[in-house]
């Protein structure tokens, strides 16, 4: 859509082709971002807490899952002689939503966005590339730019040139209606600007390293199965192999006598 080409980069995530699998340090780094940054107004409520302790996920002890869970409360129906009650959460527990109403929830957004459409919108490239869910978001952390200048200055939103679907103002289209310039207006603010958390170990905050880490963080979020199931795949394959070559054998030993 629009006049000018939007585009999402392809970024070398670790999780990517038929050996990747997720950065275990990586998703500890993009853990911290989403609690000190992106959880202020959005929500991961499809996610379990104790599935940060999975192995193939951040695997976090035990004890700092137990400890992570208990920063949130939840209300349990069952307290208070039936009244319910609020209670500090436990790993059984999962995230909170979003706290404010646009901002939509996060757990499944790496899943919901493609990121690659081409070429000529028949998403032949996501065979070579994947979807590009976790690009995409990536991407548009990236996508912050000084809005054009045909823009009105009291425009509601953030110019974006990876967001495709929010508000575009008449002043920077054509005669015909199309869109003079790629993306559009996004009601989230810039989220990340660099710097923007400290890593234990040290890992550099840099814009763009943060940018990778959260994204990985929320694609792990969305496919937390990925290194299991390349791994199932991969040995089902060799199977396969296996088995082909047996049966070829046993095919050639049993009809040799007739040849
Ligand atoms: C939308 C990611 C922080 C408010 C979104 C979308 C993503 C995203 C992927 C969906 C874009 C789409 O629909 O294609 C993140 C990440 C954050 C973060 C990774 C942390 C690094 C924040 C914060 C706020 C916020 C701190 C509030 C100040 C919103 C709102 C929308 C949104 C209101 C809806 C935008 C619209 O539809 O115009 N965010 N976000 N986000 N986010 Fe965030």
């Amino acid at each position: 859509a629009g006049g000018g080409e939007s585009h999402v980069e392809d970024f070398a995530f670790s999780f990517e082709g038929p050996f990747g699998s997720y950065d275990q340090m990586q998703l500890q780094r993009g853990l911290k971002i989403y609690t000190e940054v992106c959880a202020a107004c959005h929500g991961m409520e499809f996610v379990r807490f104790g599935t940060l302790a999975d192995e193939g996920g951040p695997h976090l002890p035990e004890d700092q899952v137990y400890a992570y869970a208990g920063n949130f409360e939840v209300w349990d129906p069952t307290l208070a002689g039936g009244d319910g009650d609020y209670r500090p959460a436990t790993p059984a527990d999962k995230f909170p939503g979003s706290s404010m109403s646009n901002a939509p929830d996060l757990s499944l957004m790496a899943k919901a966005r493609a990121g690659f459409h081409g070429p000529y919108g028949l998403g032949i490239n996501q065979i070579v590339k994947g979807m590009g869910g976790p690009e995409y978001i990536a991407s548009l952390l990236h996508g912050y730019h000084e809005a054009p200048e045909c823009a009105p200055e009291d425009f509601p939103g953030y110019y974006n040139t990876v967001f495709e679907t929010g508000g575009f103002p008449n002043e920077c289209k054509d005669e015909h209606g199309n869109h003079l310039y790629p993306g559009s207006w996004i009601a989230m603010p810039q989220p990340l600007l660099g710097e923007d958390v400290d890593f234990d170990d040290e890992h550099s905050n840099e814009l763009e390293h943060e940018i990778e880490d959260i994204s990985a963080f929320l694609m792990w979020a969305a496919e937390p199965k990925l290194n299991a199931r390349k791994t199932a795949g991969l040995t089902g394959v060799i199977f396969l192999i296996v088995l082909s070559v047996l049966l070829y054998a046993t095919n050639k030993r049993i009809w040799a006598p007739h040849k």
